[in-house]
């Protein structure tokens, strides 16, 4: 039996995830949150994919350890390279799984005018056709433009990204988006909403950025309510954060993102290298 006492789990590559984290802290404040950085193995867009199931297995078998209620993939390549995987593990403790690409690919079929959906993700995450899947599974004809932007998430993750490199860098990227005529684009990695004022100028008022947040936020709260595992009252949850890498740099990072007080970060270590 599961206790809704137990805060939410959700982990990704790096300090991305804070802007699905942000989102369920607004929409579900009396929840508790565990946020973990995978920041030793960071970026997960260019690593072998099987390793990188075996520690996203490993990842999600702590959380669950530590007795979390809910576990989200706040990353869309770990979501992208390893989905069934988490969910089979916390199928094991009778936990539910809440991941990011499925959510945005219903915004993105819902809204788009024209029918042509831009991805912007990582290499890992185009590679594996997730998003092209999940478009196709939503019973509309879409042409689906897929641009992998490998550099993009680590110049973001390093702290350094409203610099003009980045900005070349993002018109590149943009560049056989912009040639196709997309009217919506997804953020096809939790990192990309921390430079969307920047992909909104190069790609013009009228392409719609659909990112991960909102919609995983309000697959939290459905699932939660839905399992009654939704904590009650008003007062404020706590959150607490773990990383693998150097705790100093992921928490002024994070810090800078979330725009919250972090508290003490912990390091955690896992044995299976990705
Ligand atoms: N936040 C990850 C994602 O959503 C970052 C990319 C990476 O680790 O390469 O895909």
């Amino acid at each position: 039996m599961i206790d809704a006492a137990l805060p939410v789990a959700m982990f990704d590559s790096g300090v991305g995830g804070l802007t699905v984290l942000h989102e369920c802290l607004v929409a579900l404040p009396q929840e508790d949150y565990v946020y973990l950085g995978d920041t030793a193995m960071f970026p997960y867009g260019g690593r072998d994919p099987a390793r990188l199931r075996e520690r996203i297995a490993a990842i999600t078998e702590s959380l669950l350890r530590r007795g979390v209620k809910l576990v989200v993939i706040a990353c869309n390549t770990a979501t992208a390279i390893g989905e069934d995987v988490v969910r089979a593990v916390a199928a094991e403790h009778g936990v539910e799984v809440v991941p990011v690409v499925a959510p945005q690919a219903e915004i993105a079929a819902a809204i788009t005018d024209n029918g042509r959906v831009g991805v912007l993700a990582t290499k890992n995450t185009v590679e594996s056709g997730a998003y092209r899947r999940a478009l196709e599974a939503q019973g509309r004809a879409l042409d689906v433009i897929e641009v992998a932007a490998p550099r993009l998430a680590p110049f973001i993750q390093d702290g350094s990204l409203f610099d003009e490199e980045t900005m070349e860098m993002a018109r590149g990227y943009c560049a056989p988006l912009r040639e196709a005529g997309i009217d919506t684009l997804i953020l096809g990695c939790t990192h990309y909403p921390l430079v969307a004022p920047m992909l909104q100028r190069i790609l013009g008022r009228n392409v719609r950025l659909v990112s991960g947040g909102h919609a995983v936020a309000a697959a939290v709260q459905r699932t939660l309510e839905r399992s009654g595992l939704a904590r009650e009252g008003d007062e404020e949850g706590a959150y607490e954060f773990f990383c693998t890498g150097p705790v100093s740099s992921f928490g002024d990072v994070a810090t800078r993102f979330l725009q919250m007080p972090l508290g003490d970060v912990r390091r955690v270590e896992f044995r299976v290298p990705a």
